[in-house]
């Protein structure tokens, strides 16, 4: 198998800048690694990649690889066990919980699989609580975010009230609400029918189209072919394949 000519080392574009000038994230010998019961689980090895303004790229690997591990870590929600994991071009390990927090809502939209939406809430008020912990409430915002993934007539129902679709829905709208230009997304598709998940996909078509960087886990080989870049795990450790071509690892 060839080595890779892209990440092996810095790319240069036709401006001059390297694919690490334009990184906004960015990974160098990422380890993550759970203690206790008895044994320690490296869930994430030596990763080194970097993802730049814009890419769409999904995340496979097979159950237990490390795929929810990688995006909880680049999300902000853990930290690394070992090495440098910068957002943005902030090292996240120079930051205080409560500024950690702020960034997050300021840089990251989440959308998971199992949606995470408040059971006695309205679906704007779900929407509202993203803004919330922006210490910012505005419905008419809330609002035209649920227009925009074409809930508009859903606005005061219930998570319960809703189809899977819709639910998906509500989250991608509170994924957006603080128009953050990444956005994580777990298995998006991974509880819906066919006819929601091509209603989704058209969302995460139309969001990158729209200029955000879009790190998707998928199992889904349909969603997967949506991205321009696919990093596979395999027991906690990082492949890459370049569109189109066979896969490579990044680093050795
Ligand atoms: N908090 C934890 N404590 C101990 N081990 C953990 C913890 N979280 C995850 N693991 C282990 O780390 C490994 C990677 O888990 P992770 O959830 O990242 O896998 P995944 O690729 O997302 O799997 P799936 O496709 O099933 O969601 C697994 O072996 C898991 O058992
Ligand atoms: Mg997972």
């Amino acid at each position: 198998m060839s080595e890779a000519k892209i990440q092996t080392g810095p790319l240069v574009d036709p401006h001059g800048e390297t694919r690490d000038d334009c990184a906004v994230i960015a990974l160098k010998n990422v380890t993550r690694e759970y203690a206790g019961h008895g044994s320690t689980v490296r869930a994430l090895a030596d990763a080194t990649f970097s993802i730049v303004a814009g890419e769409w790229v999904a995340i496979t690997g097979p159950s237990g690889s490390g795929k929810s591990t990688l995006v909880n870590l680049i999300g902000c929600l853990d930290r690394p066990t070992a090495g440098q994991l910068k957002i943005d071009n902030v090292d996240v390990a120079s930051m205080t919980a409560t500024e950690l927090d702020r960034f997050r809502a300021d840089k990251i939209g989440f959308i998971f699989q199992q949606f995470h939406l408040i059971p006695y809430l309205s679906a704007i008020e779900n929407v509202m609580l993203a803004q919330y912990f922006h210490s910012m409430t505005d419905e008419a915002e809330a609002r035209a975010a649920l227009v925009r993934v074409g809930l508009g007539e859903r606005v005061s129902h219930l998570p319960s009230e809703l189809s899977g679709g819709e639910q998906q829905r509500v989250c991608i709208a509170r994924a957006l609400i603080n128009n953050p230009p990444i956005l994580l997304a777990d298995e998006p598709t991974g509880n819906l029918d066919a006819a929601n998940q091509t209603i989704v996909a058209e969302l995460l078509q139309d969001l990158h189209r729209n200029g955000h960087t879009i790190v998707m886990v998928t199992h889904d080989p349909e969603m997967a072919g949506l991205a321009q870049r696919r990093i596979a795990l395999s027991h906690g450790k990082v492949f890459c394949h370049p569109v189109g071509g066979p896969m490579v690892t990044l680093r050795r």
